[in-house]
C-alpha cells in the first residue's frame, strides 16, 4: 500500500437523520447516511471511498455467500459533554480484526486504512453520534470475500467496509441463560478466537432452541467435555464467586479475546479485585449456586458492555441469582467503563481517541 492514500468522499443528497428517533434507539436497526469502502484487488487494498449508505450488488456466485469467508469487528463512538467524539480502544479492534483475518485467509487491513476510514466516516456522519445519555454510535468494520467463483479456495478479491449505527441498550434487562452441553460454539483448533461470521451463524440454532425454552442466551461449554464454561451468547462471561472474579483464559483458541473483557480485567486489578483467569467447571458453578457463594454473573462485550445474568439453567434446573446490588462489582465496573468512554474521568490507559 502507498504511504499516502486518498479517500474519495461522495455525500448523499438526503439524510435519514430527521426521520431517526434518537430517543428510542434499539440495537442495530438504523444505519447512518454513509459507509466506508475499500477493495482488495490484485494483491492491493485500493479505491478508498466514503459513499452514501446503499445496498451492494452481489453476484450469486460470491464466495462469502457460499463459504463464509468473512470477519467483523464492533466498536463504539461516544459523545462527551463538550460535544467531542470519543472512540474506545479502536486500535485494539483493528489489531483483532487482522488476527481474525489471518485465521480466515483474508488479507490484513493496514492500520492507517482502518483508522483513516473510521475517522473519515465519523467526520462525515458526526451528527449520527447520539447526544442521549447511555447511547453511542456502533461502528461495524468488516471484510468479506468478493470473488465470484464457486470453487473453494481463499478469495482473491475482498471488500473492507465500515458501517455506523446509532444504538441504545443491547439488553433492556438482566438475562436468563442456559448451560449448553450438546452443541459447542468453538473447539480447540477451530475458529472460536476469530470474530468470524460463521461462528455466529453456528450459534443461532442452539440459541434459538434455548429461546424457545424461555432463556435469552446460552452459557457455552467446551466442545470436548462440556464440563468447562467458555462464553455466554456472543459475549465473554465472568463470575464473582466468594469475592473472586473468574473468567475463562484466552489460551485455548476457543475464547474471543474480548476488548471489554480485557478492559474489565484491567480495571478489576486497579480496584484490587482478586482475579482468576481459569476455566470454571459446570459442577463448580452449580456448587457455588447451591452454597450461595455465586455473587454475580455477567457477560462482557462491545454491544452490551456488561449484561447482568439473573438466572442460570444447569441440566434442566433453574437457579435464580441474587438481585444485583448498586455496590456489586459488575455495577461498579460498568460505571467505571462508562465514565472512561464518555470522557468523564481521566483516561489513564490511553483507551480513548478523540475526533
Ligand atoms: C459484541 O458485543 O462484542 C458483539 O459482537 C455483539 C454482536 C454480535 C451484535
Amino acid at each position: 500500500m502507498d504511504k499516502q492514500f486518498k479517500i474519495d468522499i461522495t455525500k448523499g443528497s438526503s439524510s435519514k437523520l430527521e426521520k431517526t428517533n434518537f430517543d428510542e434507539l434499539a440495537f442495530g436497526q438504523v444505519t447512518s447516511d454513509h459507509m466506508f469502502v475499500a477493495d482488495y484487488i490484485e494483491g492491493k487494498w485500493q479505491n478508498f471511498r466514503i459513499e452514501p449508505y446503499a445496498p451492494l450488488q452481489v453476484n450469486p456466485a460470491n464466495a462469502t455467500l457460499h463459504y463464509g469467508q468473512s470477519v467483523f469487528e464492533g466498536l463504539k463512538a461516544y459523545r462527551n459533554e463538550q460535544g467531542e467524539i470519543l472512540v474506545f480502544r479502536g486500535d485494539a479492534n483493528q489489531k483483532r480484526l487482522n488476527e481474525s483475518a489471518k485465521r480466515m485467509c483474508i488479507p490484513e487491513i493496514p492500520k492507517e486504512i482502518f483508522m483513516e476510514g473510521m475517522r473519515c466516516l465519523l467526520e462525515v456522519d458526526r451528527e449520527w453520534v447520539p447526544k442521549q445519555a447511555g447511547c453511542s454510535l456502533y461502528l461495524r468494520p468488516f471484510i468479506f470475500a468478493a470473488d465470484d467463483y464457486l470453487g473453494i479456495r481463499p478469495s482473491k478479491k475482498y471488500k473492507f467496509m465500515i458501517l455506523a449505527s446509532p444504538v441504545g441498550k443491547y439488553y433492556a434487562k438482566p438475562v436468563a441463560v442456559k448451560v449448553e452441553t450438546r452443541f459447542a460454539r468453538a473447539i480447540e483448533g477451530g475458529t472460536g478466537a476469530a470474530k468470524a461470521a460463521g461462528n455466529y451463524a453456528g450459534s443461532l440454532y442452539p440459541a434459538l432452541k434455548a429461546q424457545k425454552d424461555g432463556y435469552d442466551q446460552l452459557l457455552w461449554t467446551d466442545g470436548k467435555t462440556h464440563q468447562y464454561i467458555e462464553e455466554s451468547g456472543t459475549m465473554n462471561v465472568m463470575f464473582v464467586i466468594d469475592g473472586v472474579l473468574i473468567t475463562a483464559p484466552t489460551t485455548t483458541g476457543t475464547i474471543l479475546k474480548g476488548i471489554t473483557r480485557d478492559s474489565v480485567l484491567t480495571l478489576a486489578h486497579e480496584m484490587g479485585m482478586p482475579v482468576e483467569e481459569r476455566f470454571l467447571t459446570v459442577i463448580e458453578l452449580e456448587e457455588a449456586l447451591n452454597s450461595g457463594k455465586l455473587e454475580e454473573a455477567f457477560g462482557t462485550g462491545t454491544a452490551a458492555t456488561v449484561a447482568f445474568i439473573r438466572l442460570i439453567n444447569i441440566h434442566g434446573k433453574d437457579y435464580e441469582l441474587k438481585e444485583v446490588a448498586p455496590t456489586a462489582f459488575s455495577v461498579r465496573i460498568l460505571e467505571a467503563l462508562d465514565n472512561i468512554k464518555y470522557g468523564k474521568v481521566e483516561d489513564k490507559y490511553n483507551w480513548i481517541k478523540k475526533y
